[in-house]
């Protein structure tokens, strides 16, 4: 075959020098004949749309023509020509094909249409049809507005451990990393666990939160955030939730919690802008295909200020919502923690817009957070969105030494673990902020997929770490 450079489809699509010999190469996505022509509609991943590939049948070997099957991979010379059919302005006038991969009929995306349950079963195929291939491009589209957005303020990007021997969150909820032998477990007189001839000679984990070590980085750097993978062993099987996901969490020395609750919406906001402006056709074809209000969505949230809301205040609405006659799964009162339907009612029943949720009960909440002058809440807020629930989780820290102690104290969490963390309080302390935003969380709202599982590549959720 003759050597023409590779053009990608999407600028393809954009050209007009026709006339002029093209390279392309993709995979079939479907094949099309009438008696002189086969038409080969053939996508690169560069774009949703494909580019129609016509196909003279009398000047190919008809044998050849057969294997250029839906899901076989092409490389085509051809000319690019203006298309008359409607939708697309080019097309490709085939002068030679190379079958670089054939694909016979055994191939599990032959059919359009499946469920998204059975993509689930097609993980490691499913980023070749129109709607994953859709999804992931968002997905990378959302990662660089992330690093954009914090880099352009000034933010610096910092890693933190993803092997960790503390729990931020206290929630008990972590992945252990060992390399002992399982069937050979050395334990204490008392039947606990020998860690000491582990590899790292005590218990850890996989991080459910890059937080302590973020705060010791932004009362060193002024503001960062982190970007990474993040592990939670909750066995909640909900829509909403992942053993693996990645979270975002910006730290902000001397931010109280308003220049927190102010990032967030500004940062919020920003990324959905950013899917506007950069990934149109992709949310295009997403609303058309299963979310009619997706577009309607984004746009609003971009221009409505967020309701900013005391939790006391918010456990007023949804009593009154219960004495009004509106029946809630679980109960509330003050002290509760919401439930999902509890969010969304205040979101999408009440104000019609996204809340950020302030100062919780203390006892809900991690040991980390500023305690306020009652004496029963704590400086948190949480980002409510409709469709989503929770999105954000943040608060201005505790700065006070004698408070933060005093609350690992009354938890019981071990003071050999917490050291470390609780010399930011004792060398310098200063008042700081920050939150974590799931991105799979952001995704699902930018994208209007229903379930988390179609979100990220490979999905970790209990019982499946398939592929
Ligand atoms: O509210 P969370 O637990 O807060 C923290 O981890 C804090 N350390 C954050 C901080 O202040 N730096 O989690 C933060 C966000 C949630 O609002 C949610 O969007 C997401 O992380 N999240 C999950 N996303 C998917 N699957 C799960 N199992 C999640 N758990 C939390
Ligand atoms: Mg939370």
């Amino acid at each position: 075959m003759e050597a023409i450079k590779r053009t990608k489809i999407s600028d393809l699509l954009k050209s007009t020098a026709y006339g002029t010999q093209v390279n392309v190469r993709g995979w079939v996505r479907t094949r099309r004949n009438s008696k002189q022509v086969a038409f080969v509609a053939l996508n690169d991943g560069s774009t949703i749309n494909n580019v129609q590939v016509v196909i003279d049948v009398e000047k190919f070997d008809e044998e050849q023509v057969k294997l250029f099957t839906t899901g076989a991979c092409l490389s085509v010379n051809g000319t690019l020509v203006e298309s008359i059919g409607g939708g697309q302005s080019v097309e490709i006038q085939a002068v030679e094909i190379e079958l670089l991969g054939a694909c016979d009929n055994t191939y599990p995306l032959q059919k359009k249409g499946q469920t998204m349950e059975y993509m689930r079963t097609v993980a490691h195929l499913r980023p070749r049809t129109n709607t994953f291939g859709a999804v992931f491009r968002i997905r990378h589209n959302m990662a660089y507005a992330i690093h954009k957005f914090f880099h352009d303020k000034g933010f610096y990007y910092f890693h933190t451990p993803i092997i960790t021997a503390s729990d931020c969150e206290g929630a008990g909820q972590m992945f252990q990393v060992t390399t002992m032998n399982l069937y050979d477990l050395k334990k204490d007189e008392e039947g606990s666990i020998k860690y000491d001839s582990d590899f790292f000679g005590k218990q850890a984990s996989l991080t459910v939160s890059g937080q302590l070590e973020g705060e010791l980085a932004a009362t060193a750097l002024g503001a960062i955030y982190t970007f990474g993978p993040t592990f939670r062993a909750e066995n909640s099987n909900t829509p909403r939730h992942l053993a693996e996901f990645w979270m975002i969490e910006p730290e902000v020395a001397f931010n109280d919690i308003t220049d927190n609750m102010d990032l967030a919406e500004e940062f919020i906001k920003y990324c959905v802008q950013w899917a506007l402006d950069h990934c149109m056709e992709d949310i295009t074809f997403l609303n058309n295909m299963f979310d009619k209000g997706l577009i309607e969505r984004l746009r609003s949230i971009v221009d409505t200020e967020f309701v900013r809301l005391a939790y006391t205040d918010g456990i007023k609405i949804l009593e009154e919502a219960v004495a009004g006659g509106h029946k809630f799964e679980f109960p509330v009162y003050w002290g509760v923690d919401l439930a999902s339907e509890h969010e969304r009612y205040l979101v999408e029943h009440h104000f019609k817009r996204p809340v950020i949720l302030t100062d919780y009960p203390k006892e809900i909440k991690a040991f980390y957070m500023k305690q306020n002058e009652d004496g029963k809440t704590v400086r948190a807020m949480d980002v409510l969105f409709p469709k989503i629930g929770e999105i954000i989780g943040g608060s201005e820290r505790e700065a006070d030494y004698g408070k933060l102690l005093q609350r690992i104290e009354e938890l019981g969490i071990p003071m050999k673990d917490m050291w470390w963390y609780l010399d930011t309080r004792r060398y310098g302390s200063c008042p700081h902020s920050g939150f974590g935003l799931g991105f799979e969380r952001l995704l699902l709202f930018v994208t209007g997929m229903s379930n988390i599982r179609d979100v990220i590549p490979f999905p970790r959720t209990p019982n499946n770490a398939e592929f």
